[in-house]
């Protein structure tokens, strides 16, 4: 088969911040899925860049008082250490702003104008007078226009889910000022995407094939793409200009106006391209419009929009060099624990935590890689699920083969395997499994690849259990027999490292150095160990992930949410939490007024005598005398606690407290004596 050329991109992300977990499972579902592509000996140029435009980062700027360049420049010093730290294996990281993006952007609006496509319109928008630029809907907020609830968005309220345009809210006011927000016109820039022509070619790039053969989305994203489409085949026109100030690309021959930054951002894909090619001294038009280039973006399911309408309709306008894309790849999202990761709720796992903790990268790249699926499905973390995969699966499984070969290997057979035992019938069933091994991983089923492979781990680990090694090691004459299996588990295990090089690149880079063969590829199949290699002495591959110490660390058990607490009618909130000890700490009792009568001196106690059946009765006061006479007592059956400890109070001791009910701070609603139903007799037990 020939040789192919891939250009690969994941999403560009805002240069707002640094990287969270999201962006970094995109990026090693992209860099298994290159690294593959690479061992298949074809050609990938994997590149990625900063999305630095936009009014939000521009703002954020602001109040830092730093300019926006400054300000993306320190987000991008820092992209480094995690891109290396998780082996992301990039050609190239660019930026949206980068002299590449300004020109590719300027040529691809001037084709989409030539052809067309471009037209203005007066629009009215809301204006901040004091900031002096126009607000973007989530910089408005005010007063739900269809449930009243305050501080609500532009465009929808989150208490009521009403969506609306910003001109319907009531009382609307500027987040950036507080000020007031006023009408004001403005010229705005359109695409065309309404043009019949458009819709045309969109139902045709949606439904049709890469260059590869199979379809250029999945199924879930054509049927997204099938309701946008819709059956009359209208799309709204999209308004791709915003007016200063505006932290993006002047719209040539329009001064003040720029390109809404979902215009420019795909383009970056392009310029980061043009950049690289640039650096390495590489043809970019060539590649761009050679027949043979396959482009191939790696997105997460919230921008499928953008990526699948409005950035294949541009680039088929633009017309050559630009080609549409030959795949657009959805992933799900990250959960944690089942739940969306939030900062502000500390339901996010930090990637530079993780590092930090001296987690291994690769135990996360293990892990995902075990969970991704081709289908747009979310990907949740776990910590059980987490410590399971690695310290199971990766070191119980794979790296514990290696462990249990290569000391005999070394020690009785000089670092030498034994040529006969790599024709053993257990090798021959590992190695007719590439085939399949590769297939998962082109098609992008991470998870069917790791489960084959685990699958084989487990044949080789029966195989070891049942020749017992260790035995034969015993035994003079065993030593050929010894040999041959200790052979075969060491050759198993290249090529499960093998099989897992995508995966874990780190390892299968140590494991050669000991094995002492060269870097692989899917080529190093058929490419045995011999008695020529050098097998150095076994070293730790890999440390099992600590539950404590790291998993623990980085996703804490989560506190409750402190809720605020409705008041009941009863005049307070309930309590704080117990737990059900903590309740079977008071012994409450059912007891029997013996007698009952009033206190010498005081205008609020009752003094009772209450028996629950110790062979001995009990005083007690309570504050009940404003709602009961003594002769309503006595007789009746009431709940005390029986193991509270005695107090001594101004007339005598009080050896425990009577039940009642009353509002919390309204005495004027009554006090009510608890009293258990008929039948109970003094001495029992409240449970
Ligand atoms: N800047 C745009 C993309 C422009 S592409 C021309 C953007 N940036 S982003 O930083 O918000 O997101 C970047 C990528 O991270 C997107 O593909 C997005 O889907 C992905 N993810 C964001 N949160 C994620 C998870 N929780 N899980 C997985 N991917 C997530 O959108
Ligand atoms: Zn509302």
């Amino acid at each position: 088969m020939s040789k192919r050329t891939l250009f690969v991109t994941t999403a560009l992300p805002y240069a707002n911040g640094a990287f969270h977990m999201g962006h970094i499972m995109e990026y090693i579902q992209a860099d298994i899925w290159v690294r593959h592509e690479r061992m298949s000996g074809n050609c990938v140029h994997f590149v990625g860049a900063d999305d630095v435009h936009g009014a939000p980062i521009m703002i954020a700027a602001q109040k830092r008082g730093v300019t926006p360049q400054a300000f993306v420049s320190e987000i991008a010093a820092g992209r480094k250490q995690y891109l290396d730290g998780f082996h992301i294996s990039f050609d190239h990281w660019g930026s949206t702003d980068s002299e590449e993006n300004h020109e590719l952007s300027r040529e691809i609006y001037r084709r989409l104008k030539d052809a067309g496509l471009i037209y203005t319109k007066e629009i009215e928008q809301f204006y901040d007078t004091v900031k002096g630029m126009f607000l973007a809907d989530r910089f408005i907020k005010g007063t739900c226009p269809r449930c009243g609830a305050p501080d609500q968005y532009g465009d929808n309220c989150e208490v009521c889910s009403a969506v609306y345009s910003p001109t319907e809210v009531v009382n609307p006011y500027s987040t950036l000022s507080g000020s007031t927000p006023v009408l004001k016109k403005s010229t705005h820039y359109f695409f065309k995407l309404s043009d019949p022509a458009c819709v045309e070619f969109l139902r045709s790039w949606t439904t049709g094939k890469g260059k590869d053969g199979t379809a250029t989305v999945q199924d879930e994203v054509l049927a997204k793409d099938r309701e946008w489409l819709g059956v009359d085949g209208h799309l709204a026109d999209w308004d791709i200009s915003r007016d200063a100030p505006y932290f993006g690309i002047e719209i040539p021959d329009a001064p003040g106006k720029y390109f809404y930054v979902w215009l420019d951002a795909p383009i970056g894909y392009l310029a980061s391209l043009k950049s690289y090619c640039r650096k390495k001294g590489l043809d970019f038009e060539a590649i761009l419009a050679s027949p043979e280039t396959e482009q191939i973006h790696f997105i997460g399911k919230d921008i499928i929009y953008f990526h699948t309408l409005f950035w294949p309709a541009m680039l088929h306008f633009a017309g050559k060099p630009f080609r549409v894309p030959d795949h657009v790849n959805a992933h799900g999202f990250m959960t944690v624990n089942g739940e969306k990761m939030s900062k502000s709720r500390g339901t996010g796992i930090s990637p530079l935590q993780y590092l930090e903790l001296g987690m291994n990268a690769e135990w996360l790249r293990y892990y995902l890689a075990a969970k991704m699926n081709p289908r747009v499905e979310d990907v949740d973390f776990t910590k059980t699920d987490f410590a399971q995969r690695v310290n199971s699966d990766l070191i119980g499984k794979y790296v514990n083969i290696a462990s249990r070969a290569a000391g005999f290997i070394v020690k009785r057979f000089e670092g030498a395997v034994l040529d006969s035992a790599m024709q053993d019938p257990l090798l021959a069933k590992i190695r007719s499994r590439a085939p399949e091994v590769q297939n998962y991983y082109e098609v992008r089923d991470y998870a069917r690849a790791t489960r084959l492979i685990m699958e084989l781990a487990d044949a080789i680990n029966e195989y070891v259990d049942q020749q017992k090694p260790w035995e034969l090691a015993k035994s003079r004459d065993a030593a050929e027999k010894l040999h041959h299996v200790c052979s075969v588990a060491l050759e198993g295990f290249r090529l499960l490292t093998l099989y897992l090089k995508p995966v874990l690149p780190a390892t299968a880079e140590r494991v050669e150095k000991f094995l002492g063969i060269e870097p692989q590829t899917w080529a190093s199949v058929d490419a045995p160990l011999t008695s020529a290699h050098a097998i150095q002495p076994f070293k730790h591959l890999m440390q099992r992930v600590d539950m404590d110490k790291q998993l623990n660390v980085l996703v804490p058990e989560k506190k409750p949410e402190p809720v605020e607490a409705p008041v009941l009618p009863g005049g307070e909130a309930v309590a704080a939490e117990c737990t059900i000890d903590d309740f079977a700490k008071t012994d409450l009792r059912v007891a029997k007024v013996v007698k009952c009568e009033e206190v010498e001196g005081s205008t609020k106690l009752l003094r009772l005598t209450l028996d629950i059946g110790e062979g001995r009765t009990r005083n007690v006061f309570s504050g009940i005398k404003s709602a009961y006479k003594p002769q309503d007592l006595e007789g009746r059956l009431v709940i005390m606690i029986a193991n509270l400890a005695p107090r001594k109070m101004r007339f005598g001791i009080s050896e425990g407290m009577l039940l009642s009910a009353s509002h919390a701070t309204d005495k004027s609603k009554g006090l009510f004596v608890l009293s258990p139903d008929c039948g109970a007799v003094p001495g029992m037990r409240i449970h």
